[in-house]
């Protein structure tokens, strides 16, 4: 009897969850065909599509750039790949057209990449339209998405207008001696790693170095505290839980796995760990700012000005008895602060060595530039740039742009087109899959010559297409910032040290797991990684002293 029961209940279930799984069949086969035909529409309205697949999309396309490419290479090496096989695709087209969509379901959402500055222009600031979902799924396991990065509309605009105080060019001038402070310990860990008598020392990862120096400055700009990552045998608790949590932010948008399998409910148990020992460590300082009596003449760090807003959303808070929302979003963007403040300026940095060593000409104006600026001693230059900060935007040519056709882009990557053109519009701010996107995609799409009469709604807001910080109301609150470390590390490395790329040291460092072959572009130092590019194997380097003599 009993036996039987259980067997009757055991087949039913059989059959509900059976029932279940072909409806989520049936869900995901709807969803799949939508996103096809909405390509296939987009086609028959003229709009330049890349050969799509009804079963495949342009998994195809996907699978050409990963044969093309090493395994490891980041999807951002996705536009400029594209525009060196662009006949191949669009075989009327010497480049790619403004706007190319790509349809990956079910392994990404759609995308739409952006090849042109104008098209650019329409999505980030006329209006700026949302931002991909992708991106703003990326920061949930660390923010539960009440950060600015991630917020839309009014709760955006107050929270933003709270933080821009404290990266305005004028705070961070202030903050200057600290950040000279930070890259001057740079600097004398690049003397000792350098070989005695002007030979190249031993090989180590430049991202690894430059990576503790951003985390130190973003923390030391954003709360007052010092990690001392530079310095310390191992990393601080703060940045070993917060690495942790983009590891775990990965699993969720991995561009280069085969499966659509996203974050699991461990890995979200993880991120809440994770959450609370980052907020068990940042919460004695708040407290202390909280309780410290508000100093005019101190310097204030973007926490110090963001706190001034602690009553203004609840008129009974006040500093000993704060809202607990209110903290909540403090710190939350605190954390997004520490994640998009870090690596994207240790890579820029790293690609920028790369690019001065790799430019004589650019290198040797750089050099002749800070000789003229901050004297001839590079020893002297921090001092020089402490005592007069206004200097650092004495430097004439901005050295990011000075060689023809080299760009930075959002992911600290680089793109050099011989001619100048745009070759990369960053995924992360330019791909917006909202419905108004696909509004806008009829629009976008004119003549090649890129003509549009004013009056136009199309007409271009601004012809700018150096925009790696991107342009608008959402462009990078951070960008002041890494442009002033950027500098301060030219001026404090350029003229003391040649940085030289040092792969087959590090190829026999490797042994057999060395990979001499892959390259990009004839290049073994490559954007590689899953998420926010990192400069493959993180650039292994080694260093020289140069000689102290000023160019005349
Ligand atoms: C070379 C370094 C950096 C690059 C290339 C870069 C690039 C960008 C880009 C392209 C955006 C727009 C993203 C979009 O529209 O989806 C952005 C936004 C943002 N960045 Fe950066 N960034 C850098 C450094 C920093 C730093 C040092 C911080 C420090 C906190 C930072 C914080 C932010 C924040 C909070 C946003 C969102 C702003 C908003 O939506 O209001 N970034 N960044
Ligand atoms: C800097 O960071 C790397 C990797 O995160 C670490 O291995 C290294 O020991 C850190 N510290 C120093 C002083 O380089
Ligand atoms: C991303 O996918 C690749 C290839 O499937 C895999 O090797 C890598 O470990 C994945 N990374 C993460 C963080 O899941
Ligand atoms: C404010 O800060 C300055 C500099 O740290 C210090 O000299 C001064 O005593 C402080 N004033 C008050 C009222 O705390």
């Amino acid at each position: 009897m009993l036996c039987k029961m259980g067997v009757g209940a055991n087949s039913l279930l059989i059959r509900a969850v059976g029932a279940i799984i072909v409806l989520l069949g049936a869900r995901f086969l709807y969803r799949g065909y939508l996103q096809r035909s909405r390509v296939r529409a987009l086609k028959a309205q003229g709009i330049p599509i890349l050969p799509h697949s009804l079963l495949f999309g342009h998994l195809r396309l996907l699978g050409d750039w990963r044969a093309d490419n090493p395994p490891d290479a980041n999807f951002y090496s996705f536009h400029t790949w594209l525009i060196k096989n662009c006949r191949k695709y669009f075989p009327d087209l010497d480049f790619p057209p403004p706007v190319v969509y790509l349809d990956l379901w079910p392994v990404e959402m759609q995308l739409a990449l952006v090849f042109d500055p104008v098209a650019a222009s329409q999505f980030t600031q006329t209006p700026s339209l949302p931002k991909l979902k992708l991106s703003t799924d990326f920061l949930v396991p660390l923010t539960s998405g009440l950060d600015i990065v991630s917020n839309e509309g009014i709760e955006w605009k107050t929270w933003r207008s709270r933080f821009n105080p404290g990266f305005s060019q004028r705070n961070l001038i202030a903050m200057l001696p600290a950040l000279i402070e930070e890259v001057s310990i740079f600097a004398s860990q690049l003397e000792s790693l350098a070989g005695s008598e002007g030979k190249w020392g031993s090989v180590f990862r430049l991202d690894e170095k430059t990576i503790n120096l951003t985390f130190d400055i973003i923390v030391r700009a954003s709360l007052g505290m010092r990690l001392n990552e530079q310095q310390r045998a191992e990393s601080s608790p703060l940045k070993i839980a917060l690495l942790d949590q983009i590891r775990i932010m990965n699993y969720g948008a991995n561009a280069s796995r085969a499966l659509p399998i996203g974050r699991m409910p461990w890995h979200n148990a993880a991120a809440r760990v994770n959450n609370k020992k980052i907020k068990d460590l940042v919460m004695p300082q708040i407290q202390s700012k909280l309780q410290a009596e508000s100093n005019d003449s101190q310097v204030k760090t973007i926490v110090d000005l963001a706190i001034k807003y602690i009553d203004k959303d609840d008129p009974s808070a006040s500093r000993e008895k704060p809202n607990a929302e209110f903290i909540d979003k403090l710190i939350a963007n605190l954390k997004a602060f520490l994640f998009a403040g870090h690596d994207t300026t240790a890579a820029t940095i790293c690609f920028m060595a790369k690019l001065l060593q790799d430019n004589t000409e650019c290198m040797a104006k750089v050099r002749a530039e800070h000789d003229a600026v901050l004297g001839p001693d590079p020893s002297e230059a921090a001092a020089v740039l402490t005592q007069s900060p206004h200097l650092l935007y004495a430097l004439p040519g901005d050295f990011t742009r000075t060689a023809p056709g080299i760009q930075f882009n959002s992911a600290g990557f680089i793109d050099s087109l011989p001619d100048g053109r745009l070759g990369h519009v960053a995924i992360g701010s330019r791909s917006r899959t909202e419905p108004q996107l696909l509004a806008e995609a009829q629009r976008v799409h004119y003549p090649s010559d890129g003509h549009v009469p004013e009056g136009d709604p199309l007409h271009p807001v601004n012809n700018n297409a150096w925009a790696p910080f991107s342009i608008g109301p959402r462009n990078c609150i951070g960008m002041e910032l890494a442009l002033i470390e950027l500098r301060i590390f030219a001026v404090l490395t350029a003229r003391r040290f040649d940085i030289g790329e040092a792969w087959d040291k590090w190829d026999e460092l490797q042994g057999s797991k060395a990979t001499p072959n892959a390259k990009i572009d004839g290049e073994r130092l490559y954007s590689s990684g899953d998420g926010i590019v990192h400069p493959k194997d993180g650039m292994p380097i080694h260093v020289r002293l140069r000689e102290h003599s000023p160019a005349v």
